[in-house]
């Protein structure tokens, strides 16, 4: 009996913190990086997390689950009542860690899928979505839903916290170079700090919250008609009101600036921001350029996605 299931990492196209506040947000998945989890029969049950430097057989029994992976395990059998099969759950991943990408609620979704096959019971991506969004409140402490829904879906999602969410139709393909600053940012720490702004200056940081809201809807009638010369600009004012809620960082400004130069129609910060990745818009014929000015101004890891209809299914 072997049993294996994946997610993949995603990116924030647009609305990234806004989307907190209910603003709406755009998101695609990036199925060629992907978190596995592979099931094998064994005398106890265990998950085994190489990448997170962690083996460990699951206390599931304690009532403290503050751990995402144990986490994970516990709603599954909660939601199916069934008791720990006797597996060992490997789980490995390609998605860097705390860099935006989505890597924890990839994880998450991968072992949830795994262990519902196990256990005979294919959880839909209904049951999957409401899982992964209960263990993403450990990573973020108060996450909008979009990052867990986007990776469960794997669709490109035009997304408002509690409605539901509309799969977007991407009429014209595009290029997107992402590119890592190298440098870890926690979700929680970026999210809370808009929190304190907002709760000590509510009003200029309502309009930053409203501006994005109007990117991201301009953006969505871009996506979905291909005019795809009005996206790079909405990219950089989308990056202009990240870093006014002070969610960017000095290598992330600097990345997004080498990409413009290096002939970028648009870039912004991906995610919570203070670090992590940042995408950068191509056409097919500028990736190239773009990717080794990346590299040469000292990002970790380059790599491009190409946001299409085959993302859908
Ligand atoms: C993180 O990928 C996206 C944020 O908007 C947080 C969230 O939506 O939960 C920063």
């Amino acid at each position: 009996m072997s049993f294996t299931s994946s997610a993949p990492a995603k990116i924030i196209l647009f609305g990234e913190h806004a989307v907190v506040y209910d603003k709406p947000a755009i998101a695609v998945p990036v199925s060629s990086l992907r978190a596995t989890a592979s099931a094998e029969e064994s005398n106890i049950f265990q998950i085994i997390a190489k990448d997170l430097d962690r083996v460990f057989p699951i206390d599931i029994q304690s009532q403290v689950v503050d751990d995402a992976l144990a986490l994970t395990v516990h709603l599954v059998l909660q939601h199916l009542k069934l008791a720990p099969p006797p597996v060992s759950i490997t789980i490995q991943s390609q998605i860097p860690l705390a860099s935006g990408l989505g890597s924890g609620a990839a994880v998450s979704t991968a072992l949830a899928r795994a262990l519902g096959k196990v256990l005979g019971h294919e959880l839909s991506d209904f049951e999957l979505n409401q899982i992964v969004y209960e263990v993403e409140k450990i990573h973020h402490g108060t996450p909008s839903g979009i990052d867990n829904t986007v990776i469960v879906y794997e669709k490109p999602i035009y997304f408002i916290r509690s409605k539901p969410i509309e799969i977007i139709d991407i009429a014209k393909a595009f290029p997107l170079v992402i590119a890592d600053t190298g440098q870890q940012a926690s979700t929680r720490i970026s999210v809370g700090d808009v929190r304190k702004l907002y709760e000590n200056t509510p009003n200029e940081i309502q309009l930053i919250l409203d501006e994005i809201g109007q990117i991201v809807e301009q953006a969505r009638e871009v996506i979905k008609t291909g005019a795809l010369e009005r996206l790079g600009p909405l990219m950089l004012r989308n990056h202009a009101c990240l870093q006014q809620l002070t969610v960017s960082s000095s290598q992330l400004d600097h990345l997004v600036q080498v990409a413009i130069d290096a002939g970028a129609l648009g870039a912004k910060l991906s995610g919570g921001g203070r670090g992590g990745n940042m995408i950068a818009l191509a056409t097919f014929d500028t990736i190239n350029a773009i990717e080794a000015a990346l590299h040469h101004a000292g990002a970790v890891r380059v790599f491009t996605t190409v946001v299409d209809k085959q993302q859908v299914g």
